[in-house]
Parts: C-alpha cells; sequence; structure tokens
C-alpha cells in the first residue's frame, strides 16, 4: 500500500464520527440531557503512552502486513516496538472519599509489567484498590497486555465497548496468536461488562462512559470515552485514542449531558497528527477546540507531537510534561524537548 493510501485510510476512520441513536435511560430536563453527578476532581497519571517506540517501524509492519483496514491479530509485529498505553485515574468524590481505576492495559506485556511495577499498579490490583480495568476500545496497543493486569486479579471488572471481535473474547479467556505474538495466559474470571452505543453508563457520580460506534483502523470498531464532571468547572474526556474525534466529543456533551456546555478540557490520544504528518484539517481542529474554550488539555500518545506543538503555539491550554519519561528504559523516537506531552509519568489534575 502507498504511504498516501494508507495516510488517507487512517483519516476516513477519524472523520466516520456520529452519535446516532443515543437514547439515554436517565434522561432528565426539558432537553433530555442526561445527569452524570459530579466530582471534586480526576488525577490522572500517565502509566505509559509510548504505545510503540519508533513509528517507522509501526507503519512498515501495517503496511507490509496488508495496510490499516488488515485484521490486527494477523499481522507480525516487531516486539521490541511495541510498548503500551495505560493510565491510572483517580476519582476523588464531592466528599473527599477517592476511587481508582485502571484506564487500558497496554501492548506488551513485558514493558506493563516494568510500568504497572514502577507505579504501584500490580500491588493496587492485588490488593483491590483498583477493582475495575476502563478498556477504552479493542486496539493491540491498549489491550493485548490484559496477561499483566490479570496476573494481579484474574476477577477484575472490566468494562469495554460491546463492539469486539471473537479474538478479544478468546484472548481475554487465554490465548495464543502466534504470528501476530498477542498471549494471555490467565484467563479472565470477572464480569465483563459490554457497553453499547445507546446509553451512557454511569460508572461513579460525575465519571460515566459513552461508546461512540466507528470504525478505527486495524479492523477495530468502537471507542469507550470517560465523560468527568468536575464540580464548577465543567466537562473533561478522558480517551484512548480519541478515534470519533475531540469536537465530536464535546459537541456529544453540549448536546446531550448535564453541564456539558461548559468544557474544562481532556486527557488522552487525540488521534491527530499521529506519525507527525500535517494535514490542513489539523488546524480546522484547533480553531474548533479553540470555540469550546477548554482550559487544561493534556495530550499524548496518537495526538503527534506536531499537533500539541501548534495547538500551544495557537493559544490552546496544553498542558506541560515533565522529563520524567526520559528515567523509562525506552524512549519515543518522537519525543520533543517543548514537553507538550504528559508522557511517561507524568500526573495532570482536573
Ligand atoms: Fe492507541
Ligand atoms: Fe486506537
Amino acid at each position: 500500500m502507498k504511504r498516501r493510501t494508507f495516510l488517507k485510510c487512517l483519516g476516513t476512520s477519524a472523520a466516520a464520527a456520529t452519535a446516532a441513536g443515543v437514547v439515554f435511560p436517565t434522561a432528565v430536563g426539558a432537553q433530555s440531557k442526561s445527569d452524570i453527578g459530579a466530582c471534586r476532581s480526576i488525577k490522572v497519571t500517565v502509566l505509559s503512552e509510548t504505545s510503540w517506540f519508533n513509528n517507522d517501524v509501526f507503519k512498515k509492519d501495517i503496511t507490509d502486513g496488508g495496510g490499516a483496514s488488515t485484521n490486527q491479530y494477523t499481522v507480525p509485529w516487531n516486539r521490541e516496538n511495541s510498548g503500551g498505553y495505560s493510565a491510572l485515574i483517580e476519582v476523588e468524590a464531592l466528599d473527599g472519599s477517592r476511587r481508582k481505576f485502571l484506564m487500558d492495559t497496554g501492548w506488551n506485556n513485558d514493558w506493563m509489567d516494568y510500568v504497572f511495577q514502577r507505579h504501584g499498579i500490580d500491588k493496587m490490583l492485588a490488593s483491590g484498590e483498583i477493582d475495575t480495568l476502563l478498556l477504552s476500545h479493542w486496539h493491540l496497543d491498549h489491550y493485548w497486555g490484559i496477561e499483566s493486569t490479570l496476573k494481579h486479579n484474574p476477577k477484575i471488572k472490566i468494562i469495554a465497548p460491546n463492539t469486539h471481535y471473537p479474538e478479544d473474547l478468546q484472548l481475554l479467556k487465554g490465548a495464543e496468536f502466534k504470528v501476530a505474538g498477542a498471549k494471555n495466559t490467565v484467563p479472565h474470571q470477572g464480569e465483563l461488562l459490554l457497553v453499547d452505543d445507546k446509553t451512557i453508563h454511569a460508572v461513579v457520580p460525575g465519571l460515566a462512559i459513552k461508546q461512540f460506534d466507528v470504525p478505527i483502523l486495524l479492523r477495530v470498531r468502537g471507542e469507550n470515552v470517560i465523560y468527568a464532571n468536575i464540580q464548577g468547572k465543567g466537562i473533561v474526556t478522558i480517551t484512548g485514542c480519541c478515534h470519533p474525534g475531540l469536537l465530536t466529543l464535546y459537541n456529544f456533551a453540549k448536546r446531550n449531558i448535564v453541564g456539558g456546555d461548559q468544557t474544562y478540557g481532556c486527557y488522552g490520544g487525540l488521534h491527530l497528527s499521529l506519525f507527525e504528518n500535517w494535514d490542513p484539517k489539523f488546524d480546522d481542529i484547533i480553531k474548533g477546540a479553540q470555540s469550546f474554550k477548554p482550559e487544561k488539555m493534556g495530550c499524548n500518545h496518537c495526538t503527534g507531537w506536531a499537533w500539541a506543538e501548534k495547538a500551544a503555539q495557537s493559544g490552546l491550554p496544553i498542558v506541560k510534561g515533565t522529563d520524567t519519561y526520559k528515567s523509562y528504559p525506552k524512549i519515543s523516537s518522537v519525543a520533543r524537548g517543548s514537553n507538550v506531552f504528559l508522557t511517561n509519568g507524568d500526573t495532570v489534575i482536573f
């Protein structure tokens, strides 16, 4: 596949976002908006946002493996290049009590074992301090490191999009996909709660999940987006890759969530200049984001450093990261001195 066709394919997935047919079980008020409650604050710790370390190697794997629409379980991925995406989300309730959630579980089990040990996630899983995994979507870099989570608690509750393929559930039950290098030896024994795209799923007051059923590259469908409502501040979106598109998410909140017209910010991958390429539409997304007047934007992963730098230059409130990532054993080849990414080991509080 030619590079141009490949990049066009990625663009299609980002642009195909809709939120049609949404029904709310907890509709309130004249506008039938959903009330997700409120929390006092949310702290996000970036456990790992480096899903792979070298863009060129990752792109070559996809191209050689059959292109952007290929089933991710059939691609012979370069194992040395795989890392993973995962974050710790701490929700402070209005009464001051706190709940911890694991968001995503990375890709390479060895990398994730290191990351979880470094941040004490292994102990939090084993003790039950973290009892729920919020899986954003079934992409390899967010899901295939599942053994690293299950080995500490096979009974953990998992909340995931209902748009899985058979291989996804096989891996969860314990399976190996030799060509792709995906393996899980610890069958999941806990509750698997699959979220459809018709409802907003409440997790705790001030934190809810909405699934957007969009087509995504590598034969994946649907992404669960976390919406947080921070009292007195507004709505924060927390995403793995943000495949539906940031403006779609902010617009959805505005139309469908009580208090959703007040945007406070975002955390996570935004799926923009993924391979540090530039597309004129990225300028429009900067303008679109400005119209929502966010106060805090924590970006990383598939956002692309190029987009985050331009967004910061354009006045968007991009939260700067630190150099903590340099103390991890592997570093992304595209990390830059501008620190416009919240990267490995960084935290942000909303
Ligand atoms: Fe990703
Ligand atoms: Fe993704």
